[in-house]
């Protein structure tokens, strides 16, 4: 089994027990990667990372999709079989998150051998304790949608909405999982739990879905004569796993094939074995599950009721996002109505992209992209906010007093912890568009802090040379704890403000930051821009 770690991620960590565990989720492989997860995978980065600068061991997990109907049939096409035709798909996907600079410490591929073994030691133990059963159907079933529509599903004039593409009749024989028996189990959990589903408008949509109608059971198979790109059933090979059955596994597959101990205890017996358990790797139950609002009721009504029946603990939260528009419209490929988010990114730097996915939108409610609010939001609180308090601060101590940092003064000490205390509780709630707004809310404050005391104008006043000492302090005091509370954000930044400040500190040291630990007599680097000014450099080109 083969370990990978993101780059900035100590593998010493990962040797303590009770992880914090977040995951997005996987996406299917035969998708261009675009603005929706470049966002869901900055916002469970952001997450992941303000949680271990928090001081807790992390596991943070993506990956792929790569079973299903849709994949066979593109392979098929491309002259190529499935498995190929995935490994070179998969590659985009990886590319993506290194440019994203994710600090994921897994890559899950549904492909794998180490996700088929749980999947089927999962299905064996499911359909020995009688969870399955086989039945019948007939009906219309949507290829593009892989799902079979009911009566409902369709128009006034009997025709079925184009989004289903091709819908054929058809008669089958399948198995099903049990879901109906857990309805009131799963409402009754849904209300004893409030942080279960957040936030609280995809909570109640749960429980009206679960209240109002009766749950139909899953079928959880396709036979092998339309399906054979797929996990077999262990028990009935005939039959391929159904893609929501395999996919949503990734999330304690994966775990598994480390020891989790916790999920290997629940799959004693199973056929194949599992792995040994390893004690200093315990991720489960998971934290959170970040997902996109179109996938909320597999995440919230099949899983919860899956891992129920596989006597496993549920995951603490599942943290619904909304969908991004650009120009107040659908994204679409065929009307060009797209962000790309490695063209945004060559363009403006990842740093500018990760933040403004962060500040533009709460996760929850969906989202527009603008050229001009994204242009705005660089200026205003890049170039202008940090990137320029932290030049002014470096230059004037550079000018004023060759570098080197004055005595401590404690003018802004208050207002800094007070900051920091607000973003350490924010980030451990997951609100990160707050913990933003908080973490700006502070460089506003000094930037006005210059303007208020003028430095430069106490620089020409010998008798105010302690003055000066004082304010200077506070600067560089202020953009050094900057520095680490942007960190979980806009990690480049933070990594290249500890060099201009000189500083060996490591960044993802929230947990112990405090005011007053800059130490007098330091000497610090030379400034350079951090978000140099777009609006000017095209004046002068033109
Ligand atoms: O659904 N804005 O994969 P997927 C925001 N394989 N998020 C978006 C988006 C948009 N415009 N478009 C898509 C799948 N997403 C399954 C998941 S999990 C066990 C299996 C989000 O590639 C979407 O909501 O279609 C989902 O969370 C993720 O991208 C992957 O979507
Ligand atoms: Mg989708």
């Amino acid at each position: 089994m083969k370990l990978a770690f993101g780059p900035e991620i100590n593998n010493a960590e990962l040797g303590m027990s009770k992880h914090v565990y977040v995951t997005t989720a996987i996406d299917y492989v035969n998708g261009q990667p675009h603005l929706g997860h470049a966002y869901e995978k900055v916002i469970t980065d952001v997450i992941a990372r303000g949680k271990r600068s928090l001081g807790h061991p992390t596991f943070f997990l993506t990956g792929v999709d790569e079973h299903g109907q849709k994949i066979q049939q593109s392979a098929g096409a491309a002259g190529l079989d499935s498995q190929s035709y995935c490994d070179r798909l998969e590659k985009n996907w990886r590319d993506f998150c290194d440019r994203l600079q994710l600090s994921h410490n897994d890559f899950v591929r549904t492909s794998e051998h180490r996700h088929e073994a749980i999947v089927k030691a999962i299905l064996n133990k499911l359909y020995a304790k009688g969870h399955f059963y086989f039945s019948e159907y007939h009906g219309f079933y949507s290829t593009r949608q892989e799902t079979f529509l009911a009566e409902r599903d369709r128009n006034p004039d009997g025709s079925f909405d184009p989004m289903y593409g091709e819908v054929m009749e058809l008669t089958e024989e399948n198995y099903y999982f049990r879901l109906r028996e857990h309805q009131d189990w799963l409402i009754d959990y849904i209300e004893a739990h409030p942080e279960f589903i957040r936030p609280e408008n995809r909570r109640n949509e749960v429980l009206g879905l679960l209240k109002n109608n009766t749950l139909e059971d899953l079928c959880i198979s396709r036979p092998i004569s339309r399906l054979t790109w797929g996990i077999p059933l262990p028990f009935d090979t005939n039959f391929i796993t159904y893609v929501w059955f395999d996919a949503l596994v990734n999330y304690i597959s994966i775990p598994a094939a480390y020891g989790d101990p916790v999920i290997i205890e629940a799959l004693e017996g199973a056929e194949p074995t599992p792995p040994a358990a390893n004690p200093d790797f315990e991720t489960w139950p998971a934290d959170v599950h970040v997902i996109g609002k179109d996938i909320l009721k597999f995440h919230a009504v099949y899983w919860p009721i899956m891992l129920k029946a596989l006597d496993l603990p549920q995951p603490k939260q599942i943290l619904v996002h909304g969908w991004w528009q650009k120009e107040g419209q659908k994204l679409s490929k065929s009307t060009g109505n797209i962000v790309d988010p490695i063209e945004v990114i060559d363009d403006w730097g990842l740093d500018a992209f990760r933040y403004y996915l962060v500040r533009e939108l709460d996760i929850g409610p969906d989202g527009n992209w603008t050229d001009d609010s994204f242009a705005g939001h660089y200026h205003a609180d890049l170039a202008n906010g940090l990137g320029n308090l932290m030049n002014r601060s470096l230059s004037m101590l550079k000018r004023y007093r060759k570098g080197v940092v004055p005595d401590r003064s404690d003018e802004l000490k208050e207002e800094a912890e007070t900051v920091i205390a607000k973003t350490r509780a924010l980030l451990e709630a997951y609100e990160i568009q707050q913990a933003v707004f908080i973490v700006w809310s502070f460089i506003t404050r000094v930037n006005q802090y210059i303007d208020q005391t003028a430095p430069y104008k106490l620089a020409k006043d010998p008798e105010q040379a302690q003055r000066l000492d004082e304010i200077l302090y506070n600067l560089v005091e202020s953009c050094r704890l900057l520095a680490i509370l942007i960190w979980p954000f806009i990690p480049n930044s933070a990594t290249r403000m500890l060099e201009q400040l000189a500083l060996e500190q490591k960044p993802d040291t929230l947990a112990q930051l405090q005011w007053g630990d800059l130490e007098p007599g330091h000497e610090v680097g030379q400034a350079s821009p951090l978000f140099p000014r777009r609006d000017q450099a095209r004046k002068q080109r033109a």
